[in-house]
């Protein structure tokens, strides 16, 4: 097990504490457009896909601050897209749940990670509204405000709680998600469709949510709450089990039912 915080070739200078601080500095400029949001200009990127000016300015300034904070890592934004070394990179998605951050909901986050080598090696999921704060590095283990967390322990999938999501282009798509999560549905007790990938992500880390699977997201979605989801001891594989971060097909588990939930997806 190579030490955490030595991948590759340098050791990472980013601290917990440091990454802690710039997401909660981002979360503010998010909460003042959300505290005003009737004024906030809202933008279609496609069909059922939104950004605002709160997306625009919370990654214009994390981008400022992690470059120049850190200049030897590259910056993947959801809303500039890639710049610099993209082999060591931040990988950022400003606000994850705009449509929720629009409609003034709470289940919207900010989510940074950071990745070497191909490695997510930290990561950081802000929901402002809720002030919850999910980081992890990897093999340190996952926190919430601070809090060692953990994945559930629910054993039986007739029990469970289940989240997911519905890419905004099922539309387009031979398989939506739809069906699976009717028979999901049907072998499960709760069901939640929450809002930000991010977030249903550190809910399976927090064991608020037994599991969360959905398809055709993108890494900047996923790429720290799957490592949070990791450490805090869950399962993370494509729909055949594959383990591995895989955007398009992702399913989070709390490790317990992985083998009762993979043949229904
Ligand atoms: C969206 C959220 C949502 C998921 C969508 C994503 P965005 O991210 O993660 O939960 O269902 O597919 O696009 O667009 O609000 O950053
Ligand atoms: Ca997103
Ligand atoms: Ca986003």
């Amino acid at each position: 097990m190579p030490n955490p915080a030595v991948t590759g070739t340098a050791p990472i200078r980013v601290t917990q504490a440091a990454l802690e601080k710039v997401i909660r500095d981002a979360g503010m400029i998010g909460m003042k457009y959300f505290n005003n949001r009737k004024n906030v200009a809202i933008n279609k990127k496609s069909a059922r896909d939104f950004v605002t000016e709160a997306d625009v300015a919370i990654e214009a300034f994390l981008k400022e601050t992690l470059t120049r904070e850190y200049p030897e890592y590259g910056f993947w934004g959801e809303e500039t897209g890639q710049s610099a070394d993209q082999t060591s990179r931040w990988i950022v998605d400003p606000i994850d749940g705009t449509h929720s951050f629009a409609k003034g909901q709470y289940g919207w986050s900010i989510s940074i990670a950071l990745e070497i080598g191909g490695e997510i090696v930290l990561g950081a999921v802000y929901a402002p509204v809720l002030n919850d704060l999910y980081i992890a590095e990897k093999g340190k283990g996952a926190f919430k405000n601070g809090e060692r967390t953990y994945v559930s322990d629910e054993a039986v999938l007739g029990d469970a709680m289940i989240s997911t999501g519905f890419a905004c282009l099922r539309n387009y798509l031979a398989e939506n998600n739809l069906e699976r999560f009717c028979r999901i549905a049907q072998r499960t007790t709760g069901q939640r469709r929450f809002c930000s990938a991010a977030l249903d992500l550190c809910m399976v880390a927090d064991g608020q949510v037994d599991a969360f699977w959905e398809q055709e997201l993108n890494l900047y979605d996923v790429a720290a709450g799957a490592l949070i989801a990791l450490e805090a001891g869950g399962s993370l594989t494509d729909f055949k089990g594959n383990p591995g971060l895989f955007p398009k097909q992702i399913l989070a588990t709390n490790g317990k039912l992985l083998d009762q939930i993979l043949p229904l997806m």
